[in-house]
């Protein structure tokens, strides 16, 4: 079991992108970060990339695909075993990631951002719908500090790199809602640092 003092933290689709990004941030801030792929192959390749940055030390590999109820229940008894315990999950999984080059779901996945944007500049974000899964398990968990993000238009795969954020200003974002602390808000839907109406 592992010592009370450490801190753990578990980033999901994390073998590229933004997920890649927010688990070396977390190593490098001292966490012991696992990096879960749903492809095994991927995910230690990606470990693989991070030994050459001296920061595979602090990284250990889990496969989780996030829609697979066993993959959960497997990952979960995992941290239950290994760490007793987890400070910070970053359910980063894009299941909108495309490996094959399609142009329809290439439009709606940049198109989906760019309507979010936009109805978020105009204040329409509650009348329009957009998820409220966030403020749900905020309520049901009120110890816990549960929030979503959209971080922007970020240079990832999911847009075919035509993102105007580098990943690593992605993953800062993502990271200063991870940190926020024990008192912080929970149930927010924040639009790259700025909590919305939701
Ligand atoms: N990039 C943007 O502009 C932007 C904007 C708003 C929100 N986001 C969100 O940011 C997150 C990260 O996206 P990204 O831009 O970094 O995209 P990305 O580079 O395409 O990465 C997506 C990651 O999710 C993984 N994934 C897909 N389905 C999965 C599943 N069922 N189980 C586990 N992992 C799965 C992919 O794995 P494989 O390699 O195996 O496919 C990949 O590692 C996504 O949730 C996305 O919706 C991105």
């Amino acid at each position: 079991m592992a010592e009370a003092t450490k801190r753990y933290a578990v980033v999901t689709g994390a073998n590229k992108g933004l997920g890649l990004a927010v688990v070396k941030q977390l190593a490098s801030d001292g966490f012991t970060v696992v990096l879960t792929a749903r492809d095994e192959k991927r995910g230690l390749e990606a470990i693989e990339k991070l030994s050459q940055s001296g920061l595979a030390g602090s990284v250990v590999f889990h496969q989780l695909d996030v829609a697979n109820p066993a993959n959960i229940d497997s990952l979960a008894e995992f941290i239950k075993t290994q760490f007793g315990k987890l400070d910070i999950l970053v359910n980063n999984a894009g299941i909108m990631g495309a490996t094959i080059v399609d142009t329809d779901a290439y439009k709606a996945a940049t198109a989906s951002v760019i309507p979010f944007l936009k109805d978020f500049k105009e204040g329409s974000i509650e009348s329009k719908g957009w998820p409220a899964f966030t403020r749900v398990l905020a309520k049901k968990y009120p110890d816990f500090r549960i929030n979503c993000l959209c971080p922007g238009f970020i240079k990832t795969d999911l847009n075919f790199n035509a993102g105007n954020v580098p990943v690593e200003e992605g993953a800062a974002k993502v990271l200063k809602l991870a940190f926020l602390p024990n008192d912080g808000p929970s149930g927010f839907f924040f639009v790259e640092s700025e909590v919305t109406g939701f």
